[in-house]
């Protein structure tokens, strides 16, 4: 490619593209990126990070020569050939991927056979192909990314495998997307656009189906006698099955599971296939978060006017992420048994301040916990393995502990004091 236009286009700062911009410039490559919050693109500029992900304030400061944050789509196209579209795709009322800021980026592009969109916000099967009949001339690649909050940087350079889909005419920008990748070592899956499209959803509706499927087994779990945590280590160790994604707990939230699984579940309706099995992954998830309510009132009876401390907000450990977070829906049902509500997030607080207006925000979860009939454990923040439970038992009303993560180890908490309860391990009848 004899063009001046070597850097690596970003367009949408959001987690993905800061990520993608970040590290592509890690990797010794100019990156010039884009959004249209220009509140955002300041901060950036100056060195500050949008989001809280381990790492990447350091990837920013060591990359500074190398990355452009911009508001001009003009610079980005002045400068790169390969355009990321990394623009957020969250769910419509009705339950399908919003592609209108994906359409706005499209509508913005030239219809040039000199750039290339490469598309890792997460779209339907079928985006690429509704994008290439109004843009006949603009290469187009589908190149989903699998990388988890919290680990966002290691998942980015540690890839298990890179899904490129291109479709004939565009082979040009697959191969200039697989030279960038392949320093990375995963292993490169070539193939057509929907393909890679239908990869990227097929995986994340898989993980949410693990996570339900254990969910429920930890309900039997509870039935019967078992130890969730001992059938999931029995279980993962055969390698057909894997050991990852078997944690039980109060449900899976985030900005992409609960989207992508609805997406696919509508995606599949809208084609007239009926998807039954997604169904009931969202249906399990749903009452997932609310069994807590049930296990509160199994030891104190009533809820009305007692309080509830949550320690953890955030919709996982290492983010201050509360996109469908399990405290939000746990929160609000919590409160409408009449509960006082009380929370501590080490990280999250700021965010979930106005998602959750009523509920009373604690400096630590020693403030959260005063007073409180009961602590539930929502987030696995490494720090409350640290906590002083004696203490923490001093200072509230009744001895109770419900381990929405199976996080805690039942023995230290018991011998605090406490009544510990987790998501199918023993004790949870009363037992232990
Ligand atoms: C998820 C996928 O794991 C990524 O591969 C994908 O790239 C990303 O969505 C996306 O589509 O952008 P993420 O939402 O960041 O990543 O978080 P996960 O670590 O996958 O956790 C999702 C939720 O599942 C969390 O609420 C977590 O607590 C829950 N979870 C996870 C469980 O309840 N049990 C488990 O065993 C694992």
């Amino acid at each position: 490619m004899t063009d001046n236009r070597d850097a690596v286009g970003v367009i949408g700062v959001g987690w993905v593209g800061l990520v993608t911009a970040t590290c592509f410039a890690d990797l010794g490559h100019q990156v010039v990126a884009m959004d249209i919050n220009e509140a955002k693109i300041e901060s950036l500029r100056s060195g500050r990070s949008t989001i809280h992900e381990p790492g990447i304030d350091e990837l920013l400061a060591r990359n500074a020569e190398r990355l452009t944050f911009t508001t001009s789509m003009d610079e980005v196209l002045g400068r790169a050939r390969l355009l990321f579209c990394c623009v957020d795709t969250p769910p419509t009322y009705s339950g399908d991927a919003d592609l209108s800021r994906v359409r706005a980026v499209v509508q913005a592009l030239p219809d040039d056979s000199e750039h290339a969109l490469v598309m890792k916000s997460t779209v339907p099967a079928g985006t690429g192909r509704a994008i290439k009949r109004d843009r006949k001339g603009l290469a187009y690649v589908s190149c989903p990314e699998f990388l988890k909050e919290g680990t966002a940087i290691h998942d980015f350079m540690n890839p298990d495998r890179v899904v490129i889909g291109a479709d004939p005419g565009s082979e040009w920008a697959a191969d200039a997307v697989e030279a960038l990748y392949r320093p990375l070592g995963g292993e490169l899956v070539r193939t057509d656009v929907a393909s890679a499209e239908m990869i990227k959803l097929a995986s994340n509706a898989f993980l949410a189906t693990k996570i339900s499927f254990i969910n429920e087994i930890a309900n039997v779990c509870e039935e019967t006698g078992a130890d969730v945590m001992e059938v999931a280590r029995g279980m993962g160790l055969d390698k057909r099955i894997g050991p990852a994604f078997l944690r039980a707990g109060i449900g899976y939230g985030g900005s992409c599971f609960p989207k992508d699984v609805s997406a696919l579940k509508m995606l599949a309706g809208n084609t007239g296939y009926h998807f039954q099995l997604l169904n009931a992954v969202i249906e399990v998830n749903e009452l997932q978060k609310r069994r807590v309510v049930a296990k509160l009132e199994k030891h104190l009876g009533s809820l009305a006017d007692r309080r509830i401390a949550l320690l953890g907000l955030a919709f996982k450990p290492n983010t201050d992420d509360m996109r469908e977070a399990s405290s939000l829906v746990l929160a609000a049902r919590l409160e409408g048994e009449g509960a006082k509500v009380a929370a501590y997030d080490p990280i999250a607080q700021d965010a979930a301040r106005d998602l959750l207006p009523t509920v009373e925000m604690s400096g630590s979860a020693e403030e959260a916990a005063a007073g409180a009939a009961a602590v539930v454990l929502v987030t696995e923040w490494p720090e409350f393995l640290q906590l002083d439970w004696a203490a923490l038992r001093e200072r509230m009303s009744t001895p109770l502990v419900v381990d929405g993560r199976n996080f805690l180890d039942p023995q230290t908490i018991k011998a605090a004091g406490f009544t510990y309860e987790g998501i199918g391990r023993p004790g949870a009848n009363g037992t232990g």
